[in-house]
């Protein structure tokens, strides 16, 4: 059993933070919090407890859509829309993690700047390649940070070079899942790139695999007007972008995240959320590419699962306070685009799209409550917070002015995670 002491603030519903101040969380030894409490219960009064002071403590950050292979590429080459963006910058750059020494030292940077940003679990996009998928789960349970991998699939419209066969996708997942069963946090996750990407028998054989093997499906959805009319010619029997993942078995038969839906109404809303299919939000990546605003106040009032990502690096960073940030922006960009039918986002329903929400992907995770994976930062916002602000407020300015140079500690399943590694054995 482990005690930690803090100004301890989670978000157990979207309406509203719990704060203790000076508050305990208590861990199980299997990582999962037993108690969240205000005082010390009488029978631990004589057990070590671990006391941040004055810091703040609180959920960790769950990335749903992030690309490893983009690392290279963050921050640069954001004057293309989407299709000509990935032709011209994001397939290139893939291409390159058939070579394994070039994969370990771009992806060690990856795993670390997640790190570093105070994110403990994500769901990633990988490559075609087999070999270097591999090693990336490698690098994330080394670290001991959990996440859900993905060989992708893409057998058209894209260069030879990024190009795999039905074949190779699945066998390609099959052993990413044998690779990572003994790896307690990491797991495989069918990954057919987009429906522009991927032609009807990769669909079927990923959807066969997904539902075969229960496997979580992650892929892209409505983010860009040109890529929904591409869509719309190359799946004419289908009635939206949505339906053609459904067509295959991808659309919530399994559980599944779709990024961006920027564009998701009438039809394909109501499969969204008659299939509890998550919308996997990534405002940052939708400002640079110019992609559009998704709808969240309505996915949330019709009940359909939303979750936070970085996309990097169509978003310029790993930072999921910033794009909270930008959700709580962008809702309000929302608001005045439908005449204020659309209300804003409040603080909490933010940070309960980056914890709470975002970590049911996984478990257990994303709140201090009983039974929970204790995922936590600590924050120590002493330059932040120069004068009597409330714990919440510190909290928002943290969101809103912080970064990484105020996280302290960073835990994942109750584990201390140190800085992963960056330099490499081979590369
Ligand atoms: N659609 C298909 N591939 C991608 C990608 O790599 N990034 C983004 N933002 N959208 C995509
Ligand atoms: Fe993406």
């Amino acid at each position: 059993m482990k005690i930690y002491r803090g100004n301890i603030l989670f978000t157990p519903t979207p309406e509203q933070f719990t704060v203790l101040e000076r508050g305990y969380v208590i861990v199980g030894d299997d990582g999962n919090i037993i108690k969240t409490c205000q005082d010390l219960p009488a029978d631990c009064k004589d057990a070590e407890v671990v006391d941040f002071g004055d810091q703040l403590v609180m959920p960790a950050m769950n990335d749903l859509h992030v690309h490893a292979p983009q690392y290279r590429n963050l921050g640069i080459a954001m004057d293309m829309e989407l299709l000509p963006w990935l032709n011209t910058y994001t397939f290139p750059e893939e291409s390159k993690y058939k070579d394994l020494k070039y994969a370990e030292r771009m992806y060690r940077r990856f795993v670390h700047d997640l790190w570093k940003l105070g994110t403990m679990r994500a769901a990633i996009f990988a490559t075609i390649h087999p070999d270097a998928t591999c090693l990336l789960t490698d690098l994330l349970h080394e670290a001991g940070m959990g996440g859900m991998v993905g060989l992708v699939g893409m057998d058209r419209n894209g260069p030879a070079t990024l190009s795999n066969t039905v074949e190779e996708a699945v066998e390609g997942t099959k052993r990413v899942m044998e690779h990572t069963k003994d790896m307690p946090l990491v797991s495989a996750i069918v990954t057919p790139r987009f429906v522009p990407s991927c032609t009807p028998r990769m669909m079927t054989a990923l959807g066969l695999l997904a539902n075969e093997y229960n496997l979580p499906v992650q892929s892209h959805l409505s983010e860009n007007q040109s890529e929904i009319a591409w869509v719309a010619e190359l799946e004419p029997e289908s009635t939206c972008y949505g339906d053609a993942y459904r067509r295959y078995g991808m659309f919530g038969q399994t559980p599944t995240l779709m990024a961006h839906c920027c564009y998701t109404d009438g039809e394909e809303f109501e499969l969204m959320r008659k299939n509890h299919v998550f919308a996997v939000h990534c405002p940052t990546s939708n400002c640079n590419l110019g992609s559009g605003i998704a709808p969240i106040r309505r996915f949330l009032s019709a009940g359909i699962p939303v979750a936070l990502g970085s996309d990097v690096s169509g978003g310029s960073g790993f930072s999921i306070f910033r794009v909270m940030h930008y959700t709580l922006q962008m809702a309000k960009m929302q608001w005045v685009r439908t005449d204020h039918k659309d209300q804003f986002l409040s603080l909490s329903e933010a940070f309960w799209l980056a914890t709470k929400s975002g970590g049911s992907f996984f478990g257990k995770v994303g709140s201090f409550e009983p039974g929970y994976a204790f995922d936590a930062l600590v924050v120590d916002d002493s330059d932040l917070n120069f004068d009597n602000y409330t714990i919440q407020h510190r909290l928002e300015r943290y969101i809103y002015l912080g970064d990484d140079r105020q996280l302290t500690h960073r835990f994942c399943q109750g584990k201390e995670i140190a800085a992963p590694r960056i330099s490499g054995l081979v590369g």
